[in-house]
């Protein structure tokens, strides 16, 4: 069933509800009267499109149910992504998990490009040593991708450089609407290109120079849940893939936040990343890994160093 198949949805309304966010009777099913409202809906209509999703997805198997076992049966695919250190890997419970996203967020430097450069190399490692023997897609939005630093990373794990880069594809992103339709495109050739690793590197540069007034805020947060969403549902649980987002913090408090660390996006990121990483500068090479939030693992911190070779443990602990 399209969403065009529900009372008083034409081409029109359906077009409003795809761009908030609501493309599937599942998620039309689930929205509040409120938020469909909000997208200038009125009320007794929005009233009937919630009540016929919900009939409409009765019995499909699409409904979002599944048993304990087929959740166990997902969960025991998961793989894990070596970031090169083994201290960050026993912080993050073993490496970078598939089915999830990771946000990587600090301040400018603190090594989040850098992590996300080493694990599009070493997602294609065989299982056996840390990788998925898989390949990467890179969204750029900053043009920050540089394949030199994939080579030396690659030679220092005795891959051939070439065979490296040629199973990474990136894409620049040139504004936050071309970004969207970058991690769908991802999700229409993950299968086809043998994909373990979404990388968005960042995540909110462009939504952040776009939306800037507090009148559009609103619009942005629900944009970026949208994007959010589509990189869990299509691509991390759909095709059991890593998802690594980066994101700045902070450097001057605004109108949203009142502590200078926190990660821009703010509840929305928060909320639909499963994991978070926070990273700082300390002495020369070294940085400091902060897990903030996660399902499952104890919060804890660990160092590790950006070295020439890439990233990798810190040899003296002073
Ligand atoms: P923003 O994108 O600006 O927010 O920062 P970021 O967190 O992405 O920083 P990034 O990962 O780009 O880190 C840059 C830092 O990594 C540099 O300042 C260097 O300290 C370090 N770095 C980058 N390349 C090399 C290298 O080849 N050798 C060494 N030793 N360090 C490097
Ligand atoms: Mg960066």
């Amino acid at each position: 069933m399209e969403i065009e198949d529900l009372p008083g949805v034409g081409e029109k309304v359906a077009e409003k509800l795809r761009e908030a966010g609501f493309d599937s009777m599942e998620a039309i099913a689930a929205a509040s009267v409120s938020e469909l409202k909000d997208i200038g809906l009125g009320e007794a209509s929005v009233v009937k499109i919630i009540k016929a999703a919900k009939e409409g997805i009765k019995n499909t198997p699409e409904m979002g149910f599944e048993t304990g076992i087929e959740a166990l049966k997902k969960r025991e695919l998961i793989g894990k992504i070596t970031t090169g250190s083994e201290e960050l890997d026993k912080l993050m419970g073993g490496g970078i998990e598939t089915q999830a996203i990771t946000e990587l967020y600090g301040q400018f430097g603190s090594g989040k490009t850098q992590l996300a450069h080493q694990l599009s190399v070493n997602v294609q490692l065989p299982e056996d040593e840390g990788g998925l023997g898989r390949n990467a897609i890179y969204i750029d939005t900053e043009n920050t991708f540089r394949p030199e630093r994939l080579m030396s990373m690659a030679k220092a794990l005795k891959l051939d450089p070439n065979v490296v880069l040629k199973n990474i594809h990136i894409a620049r992103a040139y504004n936050s609407d071309h970004q969207m339709l970058l991690a769908e495109k991802a999700a229409e050739i993950a299968e086809e290109y043998n994909i373990g690793l979404v990388v968005v590197d960042s995540l909110m540069s462009h939504f952040r120079a776009e939306y800037t007034g507090r009148g559009t805020l609103a619009d942005r947060q629900q944009k970026i849940n949208k994007h959010m969403h589509l990189l869990q549902r299509k691509l991390a649980d759909a095709h059991n893939i890593t998802i690594v987002v980066t994101n700045q913090v902070m450097s001057k408090p605004d109108t949203f936040f009142a502590d200078p660390t926190a990660p821009v996006g703010g509840h929305i990121v928060g909320h639909t990343s499963t994991f978070r990483l926070y990273l700082r500068k300390s002495k020369g090479d070294k940085r400091v890994a902060k897990l903030v939030d996660s399902p499952s693992l104890p919060e804890g911190e660990c160092v590790f160093e950006v070295t020439g070779n890439g990233i990798q443990d810190s040899k003296n602990k002073d």
